[in-house]
């Protein structure tokens, strides 16, 4: 089977208006993204605290597209059930957060949603190989988890071309995603890597001319570099 070769722009809502979540996921939506990202933070797994599910829930009726919570957090299991019945159609776990990750993985698809696994920048892409089964998508961070507006990790394009590998050695449609300092200035080298899902903060918020233009300025560079 292949990799999955269409370009998604994933805003982050972590640089949003956090007093008015559900005009920014309706601007987002405005704005021409593919899905939206929640970076889900418990003050464990990484330095900062954020969404808990009744917040990403309050949001649910302001936008169709679908939400995927990236799950930033200690021992997810405990929450998966709460963060899909909050309207989040993917999960994200991260391969260090869970000793079982096969089991808890196959938990997220057994509650119908997409499962994902994240590899943080130390982490070889080897440990999700024995999974791939049961991922949908594979996300390489490109910045250490925790806060948005870090500096691109250029170092992690070999890794980025081992998850396309992987993806593509899999007998299902697998996406390979990357977060983490994802701008104008770096998109052209995690899409020629191999990343065709492409997480945004910091430069679809502060971009000058504004969301709809920072969304089709990423999605041009990342198409023309395919
Ligand atoms: C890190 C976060 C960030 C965020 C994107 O834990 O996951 O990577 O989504 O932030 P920017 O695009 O500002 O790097």
């Amino acid at each position: 089977m292949a990799a999955i070769d269409d370009i998604s722009i994933i805003p982050s809502v972590l640089p949003a208006d956090f007093a008015n979540l559900g005009s920014a996921v309706r601007d987002l939506e405005l704005a021409g993204v593919d899905r939206i990202q929640w970076d889900v933070m418990d003050g464990v797994f990484v330095p900062n605290l954020t969404f808990g599910p009744d917040v990403i829930k309050a949001t649910r009726r302001y936008s169709d597209l679908p939400y995927e919570a990236h799950l930033m957090i200690e021992a997810p299991d405990q929450y998966l059930a709460d963060y899909v019945n909050a309207g989040c159609n993917q999960l994200i776990i991260h391969a260090e957060s869970t000793k079982h990750l096969h089991r808890t993985l196959g938990r997220v698809k057994s509650l119908g949603a997409k499962a994902a696994v994240a590899l943080n920048p130390s982490t070889p892409i080897e440990m999700i190989e024995n999974v791939i089964d049961l991922v949908d998508m594979i996300l390489i961070m490109t910045v250490n988890p925790g806060f948005g507006g870090q500096a691109y990790i250029s170092t992690m394009a070999n890794k980025i071309a081992g998850a396309r590998d992987l993806a593509q050695s899999a007998d299902h449609l697998v996406e390979v995603e990357v977060d983490g300092g994802i701008s104008p200035l770096t998109v052209v080298h995690a899409v020629k890597a191999g990343a065709r899902a492409l997480v945004a903060g910091s430069s679809l918020f502060r971009h000058p001319e504004g969301l709809k233009s920072a969304v089709s300025e990423l999605r041009s560079l990342a198409l023309e570099n395919i």
